[in-house]
Formats: structure tokens, sequence, C-alpha cells
């Protein structure tokens, strides 16, 4: 798992800094239980009632439920979800509402500044529905902690944001109207003296220059400005920052970036130039940070074989040069980076054959040189790789035995290629996504497919031979089946619907010589996306199919239903 670990590296400070503060507030719970004083609680409802609860609006997270429900009149508001007391004197000094359906705008006088005590605020994923951030944020004097990422702000970031001279993290992420000027960026700057974590990424500071964020705090560990438009010189001086780990820098398409040799070894982990306009010279200084563990240069137009500098950084364990316009054959030195753990080459110009060197990357749990122009046949073994793409390549011969065996395996990802011969039985069960579509394999699918329990994606289009779909519902999780251009058999009969597929949202069954619109469809509510063109259908439509995905819009593929009559 080394590769999760890198990317929750960030995580990781922010967490452990919220565990300290979670513990400070917890401490003394015991000695003193203490309502909250009216006051607070009526303020807290309050702000509560200012907004409704709308599901659709914070669709991005992984879990969203309206904290606020649990929020009582005549209970003490200390137990109340998603806020924190210090447990002495009872003052509200946590605030995570993050993810809780929250729809509508936090005006100046909102009761949220009746709270003057708070140290942590969270209110990231819900809908403000394009308002304004009230400048009346700058009287949480003692905030430590600020996350309004993705909350659909807009309009200027107010200046006074900068009297919050004591954040340690600033997330204001996501809200791509909401630009952020170079008066309040300056502001930001100065008076952050203790800020390790500061996202300001899809934040539009086009009319910023980059000279701005020359004397940020030492303290600096985390630094997002991804999506920022930022044009112009980007300062060396970051560079030098004692505790930067992580700098996100990923399309700012006119910025000029020139990385400084340092004296002593830099300590920067992770580095995402994706898109940034990239020459010799910018190469070049990357391959002065040797401590660099996950770099991606995705889109960056590299041009040719992988740059000589990027070979210094031995210490690599996640690198994407996907899109990075690179040609030649993948280079045998791959084998050089013995810490990877991820890898990207998709979308590139390589040709010829997967070296064989790449079995040395005894790490690696991720692997993709799909959409090239490799030829041959799939590499050796790699032990513990998780999800493997090659697709869209010329590749041919069989898939190797250790495809079957390899238990870590989640993801085959291998259409589109010329493979050929017959799919053998998975030992695992791991997968979850398999891809074999469009090449020469050939059918019967082996019955071992139907035991994957956790199996979502799909794709055996193209085998030949029959294919029974009922066998596929024994398969719960599946979301997307692709089985065009085999030859079907629907075995649907009668009025009883005996299977059903509760999580389908992808069918996809051109030319399968299917003759009839089988009722499993009836009972497949999720259905989003159906292909049923280059079949042999007559008659109506029968009316329970208007019901089929009623759960969703539409059925967005409808057109593509093709009927004689
Ligand atoms: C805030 O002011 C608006 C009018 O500007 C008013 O409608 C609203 O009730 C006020 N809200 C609170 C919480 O006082
Ligand atoms: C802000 O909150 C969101 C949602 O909880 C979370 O995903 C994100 O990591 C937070 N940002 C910071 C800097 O803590
Ligand atoms: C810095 O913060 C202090 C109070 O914390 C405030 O008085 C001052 O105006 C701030 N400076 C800037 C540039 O925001
Ligand atoms: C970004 O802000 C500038 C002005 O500061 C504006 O001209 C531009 O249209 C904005 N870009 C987007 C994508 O909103
Ligand atoms: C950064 O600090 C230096 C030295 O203190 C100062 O000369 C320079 O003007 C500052 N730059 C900005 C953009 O604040
Ligand atoms: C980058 O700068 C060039 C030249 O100044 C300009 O033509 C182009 O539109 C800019 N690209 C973006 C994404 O701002
Ligand atoms: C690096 O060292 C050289 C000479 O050893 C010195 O002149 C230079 O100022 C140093 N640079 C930094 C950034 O410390
Ligand atoms: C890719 O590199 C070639 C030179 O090898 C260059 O001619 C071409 O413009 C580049 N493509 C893109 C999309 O930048
Ligand atoms: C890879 O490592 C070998 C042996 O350490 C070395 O000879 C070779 O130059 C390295 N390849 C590259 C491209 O750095
Ligand atoms: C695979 O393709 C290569 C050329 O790209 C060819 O030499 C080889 O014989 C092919 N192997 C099979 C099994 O078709
Ligand atoms: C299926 O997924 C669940 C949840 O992620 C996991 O606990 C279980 O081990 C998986 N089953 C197999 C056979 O991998
Ligand atoms: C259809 O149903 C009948 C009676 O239930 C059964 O005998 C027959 O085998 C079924 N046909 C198919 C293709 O399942």
């Amino acid at each position: 798992m080394c590769c999760l670990l890198i990317r929750s590296f960030q995580l990781l400070y922010l967490l452990l800094f919220l565990l300290n503060f979670q513990a400070y507030l917890s401490s003394c719970s015991s000695s003193i239980t203490q309502l909250c004083s009216p006051e607070v609680a009526a303020a807290l409802i309050q702000f509560k009632t200012s907004f409704s609860i709308i599901k659709d609006s914070s669709w991005k997270c992984d879990e969203s439920y309206p904290k606020t429900n649990s929020w009582k009149e005549g209970s003490d508001c200390c137990s109340w979800d998603g806020v924190a007391c210090d447990s002495i004197k009872g003052q509200v000094i946590g605030l995570d509402l993050s993810c809780s359906q929250l729809y509508g705008s936090i005006p100046s006088n909102s009761s949220l500044f009746h709270l003057p005590h708070l140290q942590k605020v969270n209110l990231a994923f819900n809908d403000f529905q394009f308002s304004k951030m009230s400048s009346k944020f700058r009287r949480f004097a003692s905030l430590v902690y600020l996350n309004l990422s993705n909350t659909y702000l807009a309009g200027q970031v107010p200046s006074q944001i900068s009297h919050l001279s004591k954040l340690v993290s600033l997330d204001l992420s996501g809200n791509y109207y909401q630009p952020l000027d170079r008066h309040t960026l300056e502001g930001l700057v100065q008076n952050l003296t203790e800020v390790r974590h500061l996202f300001l990424n899809d934040i539009n500071m086009s009319s910023v220059h980059p000279n701005a964020l020359m004397n940020l705090s030492s303290s600096l560990r985390t630094f997002n400005l991804n999506y920022c438009d930022l044009r112009g010189k980007f300062p060396k001086n970051i560079f030098h920052l004692p505790n930067l780990k992580s700098l996100y820098l990923a399309d700012n398409i006119n910025l000029t970036l020139y990385i400084p040799k340092l004296n002593r070894s830099s300590n920067l982990e992770i580095l995402d130039l994706s898109f940034v306009s990239s020459s010799m010279e910018l190469m070049d200084s990357i391959g002065n940070l040797v401590s660099l563990k996950h770099l991606v240069l995705y889109g960056a137009n590299l041009m040719g074989s992988i740059p000589r500098p990027l070979w210094n950084l031995v210490s690599l364990e996640y690198l994407n040069l996907g899109n990075s316009n690179l040609s030649g054959s993948i280079p045998r030195s791959l084998r050089n980076f013995t810490q990877l753990c991820y890898l990207d080459l998709s979308g590139n110009y390589f040709s010829g054959q997967i070296p064989s060197s790449l079995t040395n990357l005894r790490q690696l749990e991720f692997l993709s040189i799909s959409h090239n122009q490799l030829e041959g046949s799939i590499p050796d073994a790699l032990p513990n790789l998780i999800s493997l793409h090659l697709s869209f390549n010329l590749l041919n011969g069989t898939l190797p035995s250790w495809l079957y065996t390899v238990c870590t395996m989640k993801q085959i990802y291998l259409n589109d290629n010329k493979l050929s011969g017959d799919i053998k039985e998975f030992q695992c069960k791991s997968l979850e996504k398999i891809s074999l579509g469009n090449n020469k394999l050939k059918g019967p699918l082996p019955s071992s497919i139907f035991q994957l329990v956790n199996l979502s994606t799909a794709d055996f289009s193209h085998l030949s031979g029959i294919v029974h779909i009922n066998m596929f519902s024994k398969l719960q999780n599946l979301q997307y089946l692709d089985l065009s251009y085999n030859n079907l058999s629907l075995n649907s009969n009668g009025t009883s619907v005996d299977y059903v597929f509760p999580n389908l949202r992808y069918l996809l069954l051109s030319s399968c010589n299917v003759n009839e619109l089988s009722r499993f469809l009836k009972g497949s509510k999720s259905l989003q996306y159906l292909d049923l063109s280059n079949n042999k259908i007559y008659g109506k439509i029968p009316k329970w199919m208007w019901d089929v995905g009623k759960d969703y819009a539409a059925l967005e593929f409808i057109s593509q239903l093709f009927y004689r009559f």
C-alpha cells in the first residue's frame, strides 16, 4: 500500500494535527460536564435554520448526511454532531459541518459570528449558492483551521481573511468563482506566519503576480496551487522553504518555473507539474530534487525519451508521465526506480515491446501504459500489482498465466489489443474490474468469473462463443457490463423477473442477436445507458420499458435503440 501512503501524506499531517486537537478537546471531559450556554445553543440553532437541506448539492462527498439533524433544542449542544466544546469553559470551539447538505448562505448578520471562540471551522462541500464570503470571518481571532473548500462561494475573497493570523490550515479550494486578488494574497503571505497547509487550488488567481508568494512562512508544508491560472515567473524562494513537502502547480499553463540548486538537500517529496510548460532547464532543475517521492508531469510535452535528469530521482515511488508526448521504446532503465509503486506512461507514443526488466519493480501496484503503440506480449509477473492498464495497444499473444494467480489484483484493463487464445479460470476473487473486449479472445467465459463477488466492471465484448447473460446476475455489484458482439443467450421467459441487476448502470449489448426486450431489464432500476443497437428486436416497446432506469433522469442512450417494425 505504499502508493496510498504517499497520496495521503499531507492528510496524515493534518490528521495528526486534528487528533491532537480532539485529544485536547476531550482531555478533561469527565471532570466537568457543562452544558453550553443557551445563547450559544440558540446561535447554533439559528445557524442551522438559516439553511435548507438539499441532498444533491453535496454530491462530491464520499459520505454526506445532514449533521444538523442531531441538533435539538434543549439538549447539550456540546453533544451535537459536528460541534466541539472546550471542556473547561464550555465554549464552542469546533464546528465541522462538512458534507452536511447545507444550502443557503452565510450573511454578515449570520449567528455563526456569535461564536467568537471557534478554533476550527469546516464547512466544506456545502452549497452557499454563489454568495460572497463575509468579511466577518475575521472575528474568529483564535481560528487555526478554516475549510471552505467546494462551497460555491463567489466574489472576491475578502481581504480581512488575512487577519486570521493563527491559521495553521486554510482550505479555500474548489471555489472557481471566488477570485483571490493580489492585495489579499499579500496579506495572507505576510500574516499567516504559522500556516502549514494552504489549499488555494481551483481559485482564479489570474490577476495575481506569483511574486506575491515570495515571503511565505517557513512553516509551510503543503501548498496547493493547482488550476489557479497563475501567470509569470514562480518565485524561486518557495523551494528554499525548509519544511515544504508537497507542492502542487498543475495546469498553470503560463507559469514559468525554475527550481534552484539547493545547498542542503531539499525536503520536497511531492511535486505536481501537470500541464506546466516544460523546458529543458526545468527538467534539469527537477533532477536536483533527489528527495522526491511523487512526481507528476502529466501533459508536460516532454518530447522524445524520458528526460535525462529525471533518472537522478531514484527515490521515486509515484511517477506519472502520462500524455507527455514521449516516444521511442520504453527504457529498460526503468528498473532503476526500484521504489516505484505507481507508474503511469499512458497516452504516449511508446512503441516496441514492454521491457522484461519491468518485472524488477517488485513494489509496483499500479501500472498503466495504455494508449501507446506497444507490440509483443504482456510482460512477466508483477507480484504485487493491484491495477494493470494496457488497453489500446497492439499487444498480441495469450493472457499470461500470472494474471489468474496474483491475488492482489483488482483491475485488469487489456481491451483493444490483439490478444488471442482463451480465458482461463481465475484463482482469486479479488477482481473488481476486468476489461478484455475488442481482442481476438475466444469464449466461453470461465465459470470463476461469476464468483467474483466484487466485480463492478466487465467488458467481454467481441468474444466468440455463446454468453449466458443470466450468469452475470450472480454479480450483484455489477455496474458496467459490455457483452457487445457476442452470441447472447438471454434465457428470459414468462412474466416473473427471475434475475435482476440492482446496480447496473451501463449495459452494452450491441450486435448480440438479441430478438426480444428481455424482462430482466425491468428489474434494473439504476440503468443510465443502454446500447441495444444492431439487434433483431421487433415490435412495440413494452410499457414496462419506460420504468427502466426511472431512478435516474432518463436513459441517455435511448436513441441508440434500433427497432425494426
Ligand atoms: C439578516 O439580515 C437580513 C436582511 O438584510 C434579514 O432578512 C435576516 O433575517 C437577518 N438574519 C439574521 C440571522 O439576523
Ligand atoms: C476540507 O474538508 C474536506 C471535506 O471534509 C476534506 O476532504 C479536505 O481534506 C479538507 N481540507 C483540509 C485542508 O483539511
Ligand atoms: C494582520 O493581522 C492583524 C491582526 O491579527 C491585523 O491587525 C493586520 O491588519 C493584519 N495584516 C494584514 C496585512 O492583513
Ligand atoms: C479570472 O479572473 C479574471 C479577472 O481577475 C477574469 O478576467 C477571468 O475571466 C476569470 N476567469 C474565469 C475562468 O472566471
Ligand atoms: C519579501 O521580503 C523581502 C525581504 O524582507 C522584501 O525585500 C520584499 O519586498 C518582500 N517581497 C514581497 C513580495 O513582499
Ligand atoms: C498563455 O500566454 C499566451 C501568450 O501570452 C496566450 O496566448 C495564452 O492564451 C495564454 N494561455 C492561457 C491558458 O492563459
Ligand atoms: C549556497 O552556497 C553558496 C556557496 O557555498 C553560497 O554562496 C549561497 O549563498 C548558498 N545558497 C543558499 C541558498 O544558501
Ligand atoms: C510532440 O512532439 C513532437 C516532436 O517529437 C512535436 O512535433 C509535436 O508538436 C508534439 N506534440 C504535441 C501535442 O505537443
Ligand atoms: C541505471 O542503473 C545502472 C546501474 O546502476 C546504471 O549503470 C545506469 O546508468 C542507470 N540508468 C540510467 C538511465 O540512469
Ligand atoms: C506478435 O507480434 C510480433 C510482432 O509485433 C510477432 O513477431 C509475433 O510473432 C506475434 N506473436 C504472436 C503470438 O502472434
Ligand atoms: C469484496 O469487497 C469487500 C469490501 O471492500 C471486501 O471486504 C472483501 O474482502 C472483498 N472480497 C473479495 C473476495 O476480495
Ligand atoms: C421457459 O419456461 C418454461 C416453463 O417455465 C421452461 O420449460 C423453459 O425451459 C424456459 N425456457 C428458457 C429458455 O428458459
